[in-house]
């Protein structure tokens, strides 16, 4: 396939978007060769004439003439131009659109030729305007606006890389999703708004007193009906064409207008200011998070407090959400891997999300999450594209570490920034031996993000890690696909091998023995199917409630039991906890079990320090475990937990000395008392797991919990609270407000 800057592009239809779309690849790429067709000559005309496009042809002269054909037209007769198009393109041509309706496209495509349905991506700029036509074209209309690529599934992952490149050139931030679920958002988003807008301006229009309604419009109608003045041809199509969508959203839409109406009838003014105060705050909520930032790690932000009322205990069953490490990885190399790789079960938290957004910077097309569904099409281990801004990770260490390694490696220069508290974590750990490696690499002072990375050439090295780390390990092997020659880490005790089990499953040699894993530089990967189990480390706060809650017995379903990770389940039952694992399977490479936890009375106990990888991120859990238990728990050599997402150590202290539980701190652990637990306020130092153990901690407590800067769950566990309180925690959150 030609590179996007040689082929050339031919786009039917000057007005407004394939106007602005000529305009903006002219001012991108002054030598790119475009040509258009367009029934209005005079828009041709101007084209030629402001040297935007080097010829106007015949339809079917662009089309054998053109290797990207982007059909600009309303979306009617795209769909009928589609099969004429088709069968004079070339071979090799790529075509798509930039309908606002992407069923009827889909529609028209069914009758393709296979081979040309592989090349047909259908496209969706969300940009657009009042005005029409090519006068009110502009080369910057889709900088900084969202570009919706809707792919088939039988597309070519080339094919979808170009067209997505394309609209990366003009600076639009692509995204793309599911045919139908782009018509049913588009549908509430933008269809029902200009519907609305037209018919307020046809009411008003009718009225006998028009001239003088229209001459006292103030602002608010101005602003409200911008809308009615669009296209009407277009829109004409879209309403036809997304029918039933928008009939189901009209019948909403309907239905909240008649409710309205009878509140205004019987003057119920205080119903009424509730409801408004209700959407005011939902849609000042909305602006925040969507429109004035800049990536979606900005959304924690918000204040959420978290309020437990004393005991409970859990019974039924449930099922956590995806795995984060996994659905981290499977991101990370379903986008260096050749083919289209598709994911179910993905965790769809921040976190997970800050990485997806990455990728999808670095010009890889990731469709969804729709219901834990994505599918990311592969650019190969040479196609990403340089970041046009700092990649924001969010909350996530092992985002930064692992792309840190893969970036390492890349022929751009790249820069990983975090939040708060992880621009307060040590990168050094990386940092180190990927210079070993030969990486351009800079930190911040002490070693802490923003990372800036410079692209270079990379060789394997033998590294032994001084401490056990996933992170470290993955980081240096991704970095090792890259490299030249081999690359060995050891780890001086077994951790999570999530990156080692996919690599293998993307068709990688990655050898583990002796104590170090191993892999060669130069491999290709080769897209996957994955199945995201339940994330154990979620599953883990539940274990401990059902364990610590007298006549509890609580049943969590598919949660991920690979053995690097078990830790919390060999912890729980040393200590006296009933815990039995069912329906033990094995999908996608991690095994996968039912586990069932009944109330025993637990006793504390020495942690054993090969644990404690094996459970390094459930100790805020463990720690509710063993205040709740009889006796003492000790837990030594756990250093780590000081630089995760907060002090997890003096974290827990504080908050279990809030609670009146004894305990003492050490440089690497803590000695916990068993006892009773009274109630009070505590500062989850906006870290998810101190969050979510406190929680758990209330169903043994005396007294109501409150739980401050709780907004990071989401990072790892969206739903947390509903999830929860359908088990039986009584919990109850609050957003806003002084937290
Ligand atoms: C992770 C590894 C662990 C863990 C983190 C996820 C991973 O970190 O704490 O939550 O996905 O590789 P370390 O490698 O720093 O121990």
């Amino acid at each position: 396939m030609k590179a996007l800057h040689d082929s050339v592009i031919g786009i039917v239809g000057l007005g407004l978007i394939g106007g602005s779309l000529a305009r903006g690849l002219r001012k991108a790429n002054p030598k790119q060769r475009l040509i258009a067709c367009d029934a209005n000559e005079e828009s041709l005309a101007s084209a030629r004439q402001d040297g935007t496009i080097a010829e106007a042809l015949s339809l079917s002269e662009l089309c054998v003439q053109a290797d990207i054909i982007v059909l600009a037209t309303p979306p009617i007769i795209s769909a009928e131009l589609l099969h004429e198009v088709a069968s004079v393109a070339q071979g090799e041509a790529i075509l798509t659109d930039v309908a606002s309706v992407k069923g009827l496209l889909a529609e028209a495509a069914t009758g393709l030729d296979e081979a040309v349905r592989r090349r047909f991506v259908p496209a969706h700029p969300i940009a657009g305007s009042e005005r029409s036509g090519y006068a009110a074209a502009s080369d910057r209309l889709f900088a900084g606006r969202k570009v919706i690529l809707t792919p088939l599934p039988e597309n070519d992952p080339q094919a979808v890389y170009q067209v997505h490149a394309m609209w990366r050139l003009l600076g639009a931030e692509v995204l793309a999703m599911g045919l139908e679920r782009h018509d049913q958002v588009l549908a509430a988003t933008s269809h029902l708004p200009h519907l609305l807008a037209y018919a307020i301006v046809d009411v008003l229009a009718q009225d006998t007193q028009r001239d003088d309604i229209f001459r006292y419009a103030a602002g608010g109608f101005a602003d409200f009906s911008r809308l009615a003045s669009s296209d009407a041809r277009m829109w004409s199509d879209i309403f036809v064409s997304n029918r039933d969508r928008i009939l189901e959203v009209l019948a909403d839409y309907s239905a909240e207008l008649a409710r309205l109406q009878k509140l205004i009838a019987t003057g119920q003014r205080e119903e009424l200011r509730q409801l408004f105060a209700r959407v005011k705050e939902t849609r000042d909520r909305f602006m925040t998070e969507h429109f004035h930032t800049s990536s979606p790690a900005a959304a924690a932000e918000e204040s959420v407090t978290f309020h437990l009322e004393p005991g409970g205990s859990l019974s039924g069953s449930l099922r956590v959400p995806g795995d984060k490490s996994i659905s981290h990885r499977a991101i990370i190399l379903g986008a260096i891997a050749d083919g289209v790789t598709r994911v179910s079960g993905f965790l769809e938290g921040e976190d997970a999300l800050n990485t997806l957004a990455a990728f999808r910077e670095m010009g890889v097309t990731i469709v969804g999450p729709d219901a834990g569904e994505v599918s990311i099409y592969g650019v190969g281990k040479e196609g990403l594209k340089a970041p046009r801004t700092t990649l924001n990770m969010g909350n996530s260490g092992t985002a930064m570490r692992l792309l840190a390694g893969l970036l390492t490696a890349q022929d751009f220069d790249s820069e990983l920034s975090g939040d708060e508290s992880l621009n307060k974590r040590p990168m050094s750990r990386i940092a180190e031996p990927l210079r070993q490696m030969g990486a351009c690499i800079d930190t911040a002072a002490k070693g802490r993000p923003p990372l800036r990375i410079g692209g270079a050439s990379l060789k394997g090295i033998d590294y032994v890690m001084p401490v056990a780390s996933a992170q470290v390990k993955s980081c240096l092997l991704l970095a090792g696909l890259y490299a030249n020659g081999r690359t060995r880490v050891f780890e001086p005790a077994p951790c999570r091998d999530h990156t080692e089990r996919m690599l293998r499953g993307f068709g990688c040699e990655v050898t583990a023995a002796g104590g170090h894993i191993e892999v060669s530089g130069g491999q290709r990967l080769t897209a996957a199917t994955i199945e995201v189990p339940a994330d154990i480390s979620s599953a883990a706060f539940f274990m401990v409630a059902a364990a610590i809650s007298p006549q509890s017995s609580l049943q969590l379903r598919h949660v991920g039991v690979n053995p690097t990770r078990i830790g919390i389940i060999n912890l729980l039952r040393a200590m006296g906890a009933s815990i039995e694992l069912s329906n033990e399977r094995e999908v996608g490479g991690e095994a996968v079990a039912d586990v069932q936890v009944s109330h025993r009375p637990l006793h504390g106990i020495e942690i054993p320090a090969e644990q404690i990888p094996l459970a390094i991120d459930e100790f805020p859990a463990l720690f509710i475990a063993a205040a709740c238990a009889r006796g003492e728990t000790v837990l030594r050599g756990a250093a780590e937990l000081r630089v995760k997402e907060s002090d997890r150590i003096e974290a827990m202290a504080s908050g279990l000395a809030i609670l009146g539980v004894e305990t003492e701190m050490y440089d690497d652990g803590i000695r916990i008392v068993g006892g009773e637990l009274g109630g009070g306020t505590i500062d989850s130092r906006g870290d998810h797991r101190i969050a979510m153990a406190f929680s758990i901690a209330a169903l043994r407590a005396s007294a109501a919990i409150t739980i401050r800067r709780c907004a990071n769950v989401a990072t790892s566990f969206p739903g947390f609270v509903t999830l929860a309180a359908g088990a039986g925690l009584r919990i109850r959150e609050e957003r806003g407000g002084d937290s």
